[in-house]
Formats: structure tokens, sequence, C-alpha cells
């Protein structure tokens, strides 16, 4: 780390954070930003045995910790410069111009190369991404689509409610103690398929289809087998008949195929009356006809992949984190009833009175987000923290960073989701779902099944955790828990169970 200059050298040691330079000083030359950025090759081999594909968000941390609050780095042919303010944030959002652009994931475009498969929202880029996002915007994130989304996601709630409840009927116990990931793959793909497709796929009963399960392991292992093809070019995998290669395409293979059965299904289902009922996403966009039909498919598939490991270890951690609080859990708990009670049945008011609960999926996404950084190319020249940055240049905001940086977020170790009830500055800091034109797509489909998850989950059940453990994550393209995380489910209405031995 031999550009690291004085002044951060010497706080660290001191304060074990870091203090950053003054801006009065005139404006430092790109080639001056520290960080390891000469020889690409040398720093992947270091990165690879530093075991850093699986721990890119805690190598990140460590290097903000060592270089200060901007590095440039060069992994392999991955070359970027990474920042962690909020204010930087700004900076960087203000130079992403007209049409946004993220780090291009070159395993996923090698694909649908590959294969001949068209781009959808997820992949292009410059005009053709933005008439596509105006389009898509209207039918999946506008304020107008939540009436329709509403009642499908909160059926797939309270399923998953009865689910729950026949599992501990099953046990004989009174509770049930397990690993819910499977359990929340499986709701997070009957949500987000019920509002694609406006019909329901059936994962929330005890016999679910193979192939629905076969498209959850298949996208657990395209998000897998991505994370080393960030480094390595897929081109040179793929010519050197990688398995990495190999099961990343067998992996997408499965997404496309299981995709294409669905919109099929609809394409026949269509031309029954469904006069009255909202047909879904899908459904709804062959209906404007202002895309074309292979456009449309595409970001379905692509909707239908991002929106299954993103919420549903969201979730996970949530439930995690209500279980080593238990007070906070009663807290929530309260407001929920109180919003049910005041409510009276319109699941629309009640999502408006739950602002603690949405306070708690803001604080996971702060502690545990998905997506460890959000990139940007910037259009134009910038200067962050004194550092000249030209334009074309890709830069990280390190999202898991900055959610632990204690000079972004007071006592940033506790998980305290009334610091979002508008007490703490909120300027760019919550950025889960990223930023801009160029956000989650899927944002209010994510945010509204969890919200609705949460508020059944709180009604019914109490949440516990066996031991203290503290579970770290590990990078897998998105961030997942390091191992199984454990957690015992009670119920709170006990006449929702009936003991086996009393039938
Ligand atoms: C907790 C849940 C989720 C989180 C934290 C999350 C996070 C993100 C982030 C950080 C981005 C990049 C945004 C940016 O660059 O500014 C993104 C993009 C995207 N997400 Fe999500 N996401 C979630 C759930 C979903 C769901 C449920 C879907 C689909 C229904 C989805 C579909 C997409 C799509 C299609 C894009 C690309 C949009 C574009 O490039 O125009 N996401 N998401």
């Amino acid at each position: 780390f031999k550009k690291v200059p004085q002044q951060y050298r010497l706080t660290q040691c001191l304060l074990h954070q870091v203090v950053y330079p003054d801006n009065s000083s005139t404006v430092q030359a790109f080639s001056e930003i520290p960080g390891l950025w000469k020889n690409g090759v040398a720093n992947l081999y270091s990165f690879w045995k530093l075991d850093g594909f699986k721990n890119i968000h805690r190598v990140m941390l460590h290097n903000f910790n060592t270089f200060g609050p901007i590095y440039r780095e060069k992994i392999g042919y991955y070359e970027s410069v990474n920042i962690i303010k909020p204010e930087d944030a700004a900076i960087l959002f203000k130079a992403e111009g007209h049409y946004p652009k993220r780090l291009k994931v070159e395993a996923w475009t090698s694909y649908r190369d590959y294969r001949n498969r068209k781009y959808g929202v997820l992949l292009k880029n410059g005009e053709d991404w933005r008439s596509n996002r105006v389009i898509l915007n209207r039918e999946v994130i506008s304020p107008k689509v939540l009436g329709n989304f509403v009642p499908l996601l909160d059926e797939v709630g309270q399923d998953f409610v009865a689910r729950v409840n026949k599992k501990i009927e099953r046990t004989g116990q009174g509770k049930w103690t397990t690993d819910l990931s499977h359990e929340l793959f499986k709701y997070a793909l009957e949500s987000v398929g019920s509002v694609l497709y406006g019909e329901r796929l059936g994962l929330m009963l005890d016999y679910i289809d193979p192939e629905a399960q076969h498209f959850i392991d298949c996208i657990s292992l395209m998000f897998k087998t991505t994370s080393p093809m960030l480094y390595i070019p897929p081109g040179l995998l793929r010519r050197v008949g990688a398995k990495v290669w190999r099961d990343h395409v067998e992996a997408w293979d499965g997404i496309f195929n299981q995709a294409d059965r669905c919109i099929q299904n609809i394409y026949r289902t269509m031309r029954q009356d469904r006069s009255g009922t909202y047909p879904g996403v899908l459904a709804s966009l062959l209906m404007l006809d202002k895309l074309s039909i292979e456009d449309i498919k595409a970001s379905i598939t692509e909707l239908m992949a991002g929106g299954v490991d993103t919420t549903s270890i969201t979730l996970l951690w949530t439930l995690y984190e209500l279980a080593r609080h238990p007070d906070l859990q009663e807290e929530l708990r309260g407001e929920v009833v109180g919003a049910r009670a005041s409510s009276q049945g319109n699941m629309l008011q009640m999502l408006k009175r739950i602002p603690l609960v949405k306070g708690a999926l803001k604080e996971t996404l702060r502690l545990h987000p998905v997506a460890v950084s959000l990139q940007r190319y910037i259009t134009e020249d910038i200067v962050i923290q004194n550092y000249h940055i030209p334009s074309g240049t890709l830069v990280q905001l390190g999202l898991y960073a900055m959610g632990r940086d204690p000079s972004v977020f007071r006592k940033p170790e506790q998980y305290l989701p009334s610091r979002w009830l508008r007490t703490e500055n909120q300027y760019f800091r919550s950025l889960g779902f990223g930023f801009g034109p160029r956000q989650c797509l899927g944002r209010r489909i994510a945010e509204t099944e969890m919200q609705l998850f949460l508020i059944h989950m709180l009604e019914n059940f109490r949440v516990e955790k066996q031991r203290q453990v503290e579970v770290r994550s590990t990078f897998e393209l998105i961030l997942l828990p390091e191992k199984p995380i454990l957690l015992t489910l009670k119920p709170l209405h006990t006449d929702d169970i009936t003991p086996l031995h009393s039938r």
C-alpha cells in the first residue's frame, strides 16, 4: 500500500478511523488517487489468494480504511474508482447522464450473444434502454400499479402464513425451527410470478412443479457463477471450456426455458375472457402493444430472475434481526396491530401506516445490502475528494461500506429502524435499490411484497433464534448469509393450530 498518503496512515493508527483530506488544496490528478491499480494481473492474483471473490464487500471496507474515502483499483480487467460518502454519491449521480450505465456484467451479455437471445432492460443501454424503460416504468413501478399489485401479493402472504401453520402443526411441538431460505425463495417467486402473470404458480402448496424448483436453483447458480467472471473474461473461459462458464450457460438456459413456459401459458389464457380482473404485467404489456414481443419476453424474464433471491434474502436478514431484537419485534408488532385496526381491512391504507416496518427494511438493506456497490460510467469530468476523475470512468459507490461507516451512520453496528423516521440525515443514504432513472425496476414489487410479508408474519408468529451467533455474509454477486440461519417460528394464536393428536 505504498500510495497511501501519510495523513491517512497516521490517523488510522491513532483513531482506527479514517480522516479525510481538507478540500482547500488544488485539485489533484487522476493518477494521484490512492490505490492498487497499476498491475491488474498481480492484483487479481492477490485478490484470489485472499479469497476476495467471496469477500469483495470486506475487501472494499478494508480498502476504504486503508486508502481513505476514495481509491482506485484494477483487478484483472476490471478497473474502477471507489467512493463511500453520501455527498460524493450525489456528485456521482449528477454525472450519470441521460442514459445511466452500470458496470457491464460480461457473463450475462456473453450468454445472450452466445444463445442469440435479446437483451432486456437490465442489459440494454442508450436510447434502446430508455425507450423500453419508460414503458416498463408505467406497468411495473409507477404508483398507479400499487392498487393492482396489493391484492395479489396479500393473498400470497396469507398463503405463506397458512403454510407455516401447517408446518408447525406437523412438528407436533407447537413451533417450527428451520432454515427458512427455501420457503422464502418460493414465496418470492410466487409473489413476483403472480404480479407478472396475474396467476398463481402454486408454490405455496405441498407438491410443487419440479420445473419451478429447477428455476429457483438456476437463479442461485447463475448468481454464483457470475462473480468469478467479473474478473476473468467469459470469452476466455468459454474458449477453454471452463466449468464455471458451462454452469453459467446451464443456469441461464434453465431460467429462460421456465420463463418461456410461463409466457406461453399467458398467451394461451389471454384469449379467455378475464374482464374486470387485473391480468398481470405481461398481459398488460402485450395489450399495450408498445414494445416488441421479443423485448417484452426479455424484460419479463429478467424481472422474474431478479425477483427471487433479492427479496427472499432481504426478508431472511430481517427475520434474523427481529429474532435478535425481541423488544423491537414487539414494537413492530404493535405498529402492525394498530395499523390493521385503524385501516379496517383496507390494505392500501394499512401500508401507509407502518413507518417502522418500512424503517426495518431500510435498516436491513443498510447492514445487509443485496448489492455491494452501485456503479456508473460517468459522462462528464468530476471532482471527488479533491481528485479529478475523467469522463468515462467506472465509479462505484460502496453501499456495504457506507452502511457501516460511523461518520455516515451513528452507531452503525446497531440495528435501529427508528433512525429512518426522519430523525437522522437521509441525504443519499437510503440507496439499497439504487438511484435515479436506472434504479431497481422491481422496487415497487419488492417493497410491497416485503412489507406485506412482515405484516403477516408479525401478526401471526413470534420469531426466535437459538444462539446469539453473528452470521456474516458472502458475495455471490449478491450478498448472501455465509451459513444457514436457523429460526424458530411460534404461533401467536394457538387456535390456528390443531395438534395432530386431537384430530
Ligand atoms: C430487496 C429487493 C431488491 C433490491 C435490494 C434490489 C436492488 C437493485 C439494485 C441496487 C439495482 C441497480 C440499481 C442502480 O443501478 O441504480 C437493481 C436493478 C434492477 N432490479 Fe432490483 N432489487 C430488488 C428486487 C428486485 C425485484 C423483486 C425485481 C423484479 C421484480 C428486480 C428487478 C430489477 C431490474 C430489472 C433491474 C435493472 C433495471 C435497469 O437496468 O433499468 N429487483 N435492483
